[in-house]
């Protein structure tokens, strides 16, 4: 492949839903622990990456070296709208998910719904945490696409770690297995003691919250207590207290990769 024909590709590869654009070190680092497809590697000094790669991620120095290819700063910086410090980039094969089938799944801990999230970071952030607490999927309603590069991005290529789907129409929600709860200020306190690990924990748009037809389907309504005078916490930091609190309660932390 001419590096002057990749520019073209990554930008077909932004918009074609079986793909995943990776811009930077981090989202790379996790798509290759979490066994991603990788179809291209590129990055603009080939001695920079193994250094990063032997300072931060040891364990995918060779993977590295093999993958990537070095090409001209010129056509890098061309690649992506904000090219990475890191110095890399790369497409994937984005995992096929069934967002229906995972909803009917019997589960061993929760998965996270947000609706129609509206900042790509912060759906990359609750990606990240729903991952390091080890939830069993994070599901999307809206018009975001939350394995937009952007999310990757906020969420370091953790998208590979656990299923990540977009969820068409809320009424699907209806043929879940477990419990809806939805996350809400003005619900009754957490216990995370008594929260069922196979519940969808429901989580609101940034500005306005949760919609009334998501409250109005909900078997339980859930407030993580704030300080008087605080109105909410942010979208991501909400559920990473929740997912948290459930797993610090339950004695049972998710392992730490070998
Ligand atoms: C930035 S908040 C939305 C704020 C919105 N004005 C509201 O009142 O819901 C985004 C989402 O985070 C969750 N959230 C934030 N703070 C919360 C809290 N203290 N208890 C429960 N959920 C909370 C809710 O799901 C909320 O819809």
């Amino acid at each position: 492949v001419q590096d002057g024909s990749l520019i073209p590709r990554f930008g077909r590869a932004r918009r074609d839903p079986t793909l995943a654009v990776l811009e930077g070190f981090h989202p790379l680092k996790h798509a290759l622990r979490f066994r991603a497809e990788l179809q291209e590697v590129v990055c603009r000094d080939q001695a920079a990456l193994e250094a990063l790669a032997g300072q931060l991620a040891p364990d995918l120095l060779e993977p590295m070296r093999q993958l990537a290819r070095p090409i001209a700063a010129e056509v890098f910086e061309k690649l992506a709208p904000l090219p990475p410090n890191t110095g890399v980039m790369a497409i994937a094969s984005r995992p096929h998910i069934e967002a229906l089938a995972l909803l009917r799944a019997p589960r061993q801990a929760p998965i996270i719904v947000l609706e129609d999230p509206r900042d790509l970071g912060n759906i990359g952030a609750c990606v990240r945490v729903a991952a390091a607490a080890d939830a069993a999927g994070v599901l999307s309603t809206g018009s975001h696409d939350p394995w937009h590069p952007d999310a990757l991005r906020g969420g370091a290529g953790l998208h590979f770690a656990l299923p990540v789907a977009r969820l068409d129409q809320l009424a699907a929600l209806e043929q879940r297995e477990g419990p809806l709860l939805a996350l809400d200020p003005e619900g009754e306190p957490l216990d995370p003691l008594t929260l069922d690990p196979g519940s969808l924990l429901a989580f609101g748009t940034e500005r306005h919250g949760l919609s009334e037809q998501l409250l109005a389907s909900a078997d339980a309504r859930i407030s993580i207590p704030m300080r008087a005078g605080v109105s909410s916490l942010n979208l991501a930091t909400s559920v990473a207290a929740v997912l948290f609190a459930w797993r610090l309660a339950s004695g049972d932390a998710p392992r730490r990769l070998s």
